[in-house]
C-alpha cells in the first residue's frame, strides 16, 4: 500500500502543517513557523490587554472567539476580492496564514469620532466623519505608536507612495464591506485598525480583525461591543465578545 508522506496528508481542504519554532509572541497572539517556509501559524491566546499592556488579564475562550471573528471577516473580505493572509483554521485558536513581511503601520479607519481622535482633537464623541478618515500610526510600542504621515513614511522607506495608496484604498474598501455587513446585524462600525504586509511585491491584509481592534456600537442602544468594555470596566467583556460572535455568525450571506 502506498503511504502518504506526512506533509501531503489532506485535511480540511489543505495540507497538514507541522508547527515548528515560535517566531514571535505578542500581547495576545503567538506566531509560529511551519515546515512550509511560506506559511505561518497564528495562535490566538486567551490574553487581553489594554493601555499599551498596562492592563492585562486572561479570559477563558477569548482566543477562540477572536479567532472565529477574524476568520469570518477574512473570508468575507476574500470573497470580495481583497487579498488577505488567511489560508484556513487548523483548530479553534490556530489560523494558518501566508507568511508576510509586515509593514510597521497601524492603518486606522474612522467612521465616527471616538478614542484618541476625541482626546487629541476637537471632535465630539460619536460625530460622523464623512468621508471616513484613514489615520496612520507608526507601529512601535516603545514609542507608543505615534501618528505618522506620508512624508515620514517615504523618508523612512516604510512604503512607497504607490504602496501607501494601495494600503489606503484597500483599508477604505475593507471599511465599506465591514460597515455594510455589520450594519445588517444592527452594529455600527465606529473605527478599526488594520495591518498590512508584503509577500514579494504583493500587499496583503494581515494581523487580525476582531473586537480587540474594532470599535463597535450597538445601533439601537449605543452600547459598546468591543474592547472598550474591558478598557473601561463596563461589564463582562467575554459575554459581550461571545454575543458579537453570535450576531456576526448568524448574519447569513454577504452581500
Ligand atoms: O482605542 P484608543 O483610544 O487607544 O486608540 P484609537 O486611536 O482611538 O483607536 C482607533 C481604533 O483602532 C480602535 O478601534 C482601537 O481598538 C484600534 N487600535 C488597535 O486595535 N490597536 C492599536 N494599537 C491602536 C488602535
Amino acid at each position: 500500500m502506498k503511504t502518504i508522506p506526512e506533509r501531503e496528508k489532506p485535511v480540511k481542504g489543505g495540507i497538514i502543517l507541522k508547527q515548528t519554532k515560535l517566531l514571535q509572541s505578542g500581547k495576545v497572539k503567538s506566531v509560529f513557523e511551519t515546515d512550509d517556509i511560506g506559511r505561518l501559524i497564528v495562535e490566538f491566546r486567551d490574553d487581553i490587554t489594554a493601555f499599551d499592556g498596562g492592563k492585562k488579564d486572561t479570559l477563558k475562550g477569548k482566543g477562540s472567539c477572536n479567532a472565529a471573528v477574524s476568520s469570518f471577516f477574512f473570508q468575507l473580505l476574500e470573497k470580495q476580492g481583497i487579498k488577505t493572509h488567511f489560508i484556513g483554521m487548523l483548530d479553534d485558536t490556530r489560523m494558518e496564514v501566508r507568511r508576510l513581511s509586515m509593514i510597521p503601520l497601524e492603518v486606522i479607519v474612522r467612521n465616527y469620532a471616538a478614542g484618541s481622535l476625541v482626546r487629541n482633537y476637537p471632535f465630539k464623541e460619536g460625530q460622523k466623519l464623512h468621508p471616513p478618515l484613514v489615520v496612520l500610526d507608526y507601529k512601535d510600542d516603545s514609542r507608543h505608536d505615534p501618528m505618522i504621515n506620508d512624508e515620514i513614511i517615504a523618508a523612512l522607506g516604510i512604503a512607497t507612495p504607490r504602496e501607501l495608496e494601495t494600503i489606503k484604498e484597500t483599508a477604505l474598501l475593507v471599511n465599506r464591506h465591514l460597515s455594510a455587513f455589520l450594519a445588517g446585524q444592527g452594529i455600527t462600525l465606529v473605527d478599526f485598525k488594520l495591518e498590512f504586509g508584503k509577500a514579494g511585491k504583493t500587499i496583503y491584509l494581515g494581523d487580525e480583525i476582531s473586537m480587540d481592534s474594532m470599535r463597535l456600537w450597538d445601533k439601537k442602544t449605543k452600547e459598546s461591543l468591543d474592547k472598550d468594555v474591558y478598557r473601561f470596566d463596563r461589564g463582562d467583556v467575554m459575554e459581550v465578545y461571545a454575543r458579537v460572535l453570535h450576531r456576526i455568525s448568524s448574519g447569513g450571506n454577504y452581500p
